[in-house]
């Protein structure tokens, strides 16, 4: 069975008062049934780790170099992310992919890093506004996948997260079916590359504006099996909901 994983992502929000947010959430769900991540900025992982190395909480980063070392200004490896109390690292993000020119080839690159350094990874893939109205969706998430997740993965080193772009930041949300039609999809063509085992093994999150008020719905769907959570996993307040939808679900 998959163990269902309730993902925060930070992006580049959260300082050491913030800490107490993990602090909290770790205290709040000592008896959580999902797993549940956490991806600070890195300057707080190694921080954050202080309150995460016992209990219900794992930590993720958000991004990481495809090399292990070397002169690379002001980039991370996947080592470091280890090192400093990571087990997860969040790639391929739209933001990513938009902010600094991440393509397919880097987001595999990365993740073959990340896998090697014994990180699991979180691949993130997703279609524009533009590519939905035109009914593109489909091929855009089979590129992705295709292109972005290299070969030596297994069900407990990765997770998919589907993120609509323009479901990011935005409260606008899939229906129900759409969601449904994706995860299903990603689960098809994730059996075909890795064989039907492998695939029934893979987590599967949505992401995009996950909220309390419409958490519960959306883990629901078949082959939902979690969020990556943005703006709402910021304060336990909000994110305390959206964990205990899920270990309802
Ligand atoms: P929001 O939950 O803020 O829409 O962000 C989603 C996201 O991008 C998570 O990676």
């Amino acid at each position: 069975m998959r163990r269902k994983l309730a993902a925060g992502n930070w992006k580049m929000n959260g300082t050491s008062a913030d800490l107490g947010q993990i602090e909290a959430l770790a205290a709040a769900h000592s008896g959580a049934i999902s797993e549940i991540m956490i991806a600070p900025p890195h300057t707080l992982l190694h921080r954050a780790s202080e309150f995460t190395k016992t209990g219900p909480i794992t930590l993720g980063a958000q991004d990481c170099h495809k090399r292990e070392s070397g002169a690379h200004t002001g980039d991370i490896s996947a080592d470091m992310l280890l090192d400093a109390g990571a087990s997860y690292v969040i790639l391929g993000h739209s933001e990513r992919r938009t902010e600094h020119d991440e393509h397919d080839e880097d987001v595999r690159g990365k993740a073959r890093a990340a896998l090697k350094a014994g990180l699991r990874v979180i691949i993130c893939m997703g279609e524009e506004l533009e590519e939905r109205e035109a009914d593109n969706t489909l091929d855009i998430i089979g590129g992705q996948l295709a292109g972005s997740i290299p070969d030596d993965i297994s069900g407990e080193t990765l997770v998919v997260a589907y993120e609509p772009i323009w479901a990011i930041g935005t409260g606008k949300v899939p229906t129900i079916a759409q969601i449904s039609e994706v995860h299903d999809f990603i689960r098809a063509r994730l059996a075909k590359r890795f064989g039907p085992q492998v695939a029934r093994s893979i987590r599967l999150l949505y992401g995009g504006s996950v909220k309390p008020a419409n958490a519960a719905e959306i883990f629901a769907v078949d082959n939902v099996d979690g969020a990556l959570v943005g703006g709402a996993s910021l304060t336990a307040q909000d994110f305390s909901p959206i964990i205990a939808a899920l270990d309802a679900s």
